[in-house]
């Protein structure tokens, strides 16, 4: 017994002594594995007398449980000495700023913006989206719009010709406006009408306001009694919305297009002295839209009764909107493709200026 016990006060002597888990792993192989010292001491009690047996027997059965519980003990005391010191030596400051990846990310180009913006607009007021051809012939650019062959309207429009002739129906060219899709769209359906239709155009014209390429947005509305007043007030409560401005100041103006009668031209008031352009203030005027009762011949060209029938129609510069909205001084700028001008005037997928949020009512 008396050897027992000190063979339990070594154990724990070296348990204590040790300071890292592998040499208290050993020593539990040592005194616990199958050849270790307990392993045969109990091995030697078989040759004892029944009594000795029992008594010692028991006793290093206790001398085993105390070893397994102190290493045990030893072993959470160790782990948790290193997790402590990892702690300490891991310590994370929070105070430092970021280390924020340099994110390389597109940008919504200011076109697309407008885009949506004003798709948002006509479709809570109720028109619908139509959509024609780039390449069209000369019958829907010009004819059908009532801009025959002689015309000096087709002179102003400097447009790119297209080899292919469509024979009665004539060369095929660049559309040079949107209003084509009104024909091209009343062919197709019977009245009421009440559609916008966005898209390109194009036109052999390069300056700070013009480009050869370049978005237009059509709209127009045909049924038994849409009048000028109608259009008037689209045109106003449009603007209003897309600038976000209830003071808004647009003039109409009396105009001239072969397709409309009458016919108006529309601008907004705008400064243009600074580097940026502001919409509201100033004393300039910049055309945005181009407007007018849709002309009986256009009506009859689309297989509308222009008696029972009336509408109007409007024509706007996307991109000169977009100019105006987002202070965008150079029209060409918008489609240089130069990757750092989209960097400052695009628009962040995620960061959008929603109607939703900025619209005043
Ligand atoms: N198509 C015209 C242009 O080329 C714009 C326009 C004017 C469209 C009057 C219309 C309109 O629908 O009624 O500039």
């Amino acid at each position: 017994m008396e050897n027992i016990k000190s063979i339990e006060n070594e154990i724990i002597s070296k348990i204590e002594k040790a300071d890292n888990e592998r040499a208290l792993e050993e020593i539990r192989i040592s005194e616990l594995g199958k050849k270790g010292r307990i392993s045969n001491i109990l091995k030697k009690v078989g040759s004892l007398s029944p009594a000795e047996r029992k008594e010692i027997g028991s006793s290093i059965n206790t001398l085993k449980k105390i070893i397994t519980e102190k290493i045990r003990e030893k072993r959470d005391y160790l782990l948790k000495i290193e997790i402590d010191t990892k702690l300490i030596k891991e310590k994370i400051d929070v105070t430092l700023p970021a280390q924020i990846k340099q994110q390389n990310n597109g940008r919504i180009h200011p076109v697309s913006q407008v885009l949506d913006e004003i798709s948002e607009i006509f479709g809570s007021l109720g028109y619908e989206l139509a959509d024609g051809p780039d390449i069209e012939s000369e019958y829907y650019n010009f004819n059908a719009l009532n801009i025959p062959d002689s015309h000096p309207a087709r002179q102003m429009h400097d447009t790119f010709y297209l080899s292919k002739n469509n024979g009665k129906k004539g060369q095929s060219l660049l559309r040079t406006h949107t209003s084509p899709v009104q024909v091209r769209t009343m062919e197709k359906g019977k009245p009421p009408f009440k559609f916008i239709s966005p898209g390109r155009s194009y036109r052999a014209d390069s300056d700070q306001t013009h480009t050869p390429m370049f978005h237009m947005i059509e709209g127009l509305v045909v049924d038994e009694e849409a009048n000028l007043g109608h259009l008037k007030w689209t045109l106003e409560t449009f603007l209003s919305s897309f600038f976000e401005n209830n003071e808004i100041k647009v003039r109409l103006r009396p105009s001239y297009f072969p397709f409309t009668e009458p016919s108006l031209e529309v601008d907004v008031l705008c400064d243009r002295s600074g580097s940026t352009l502001k919409i509201g203030e100033g004393s300039d005027w910049l055309e945005v839209a181009g407007a007018g009762m849709v002309h009986p011949n256009v009506l009859k060209a689309s297989n509308i009764d222009s008696k029972k029938y009336q509408g109007f129609a409007f024509g706007f510069g996307l991109d000169r909107l977009a100019q105006l909205k987002y202070g965008i001084p150079d029209l060409r700028t918008l489609f240089s493709g130069d990757i750092r001008w989209l960097k400052h005037y695009g628009f962040l997928a995620l960061d959008i200026p929603t109607l939703a949020r900025g619209l005043k009512k």
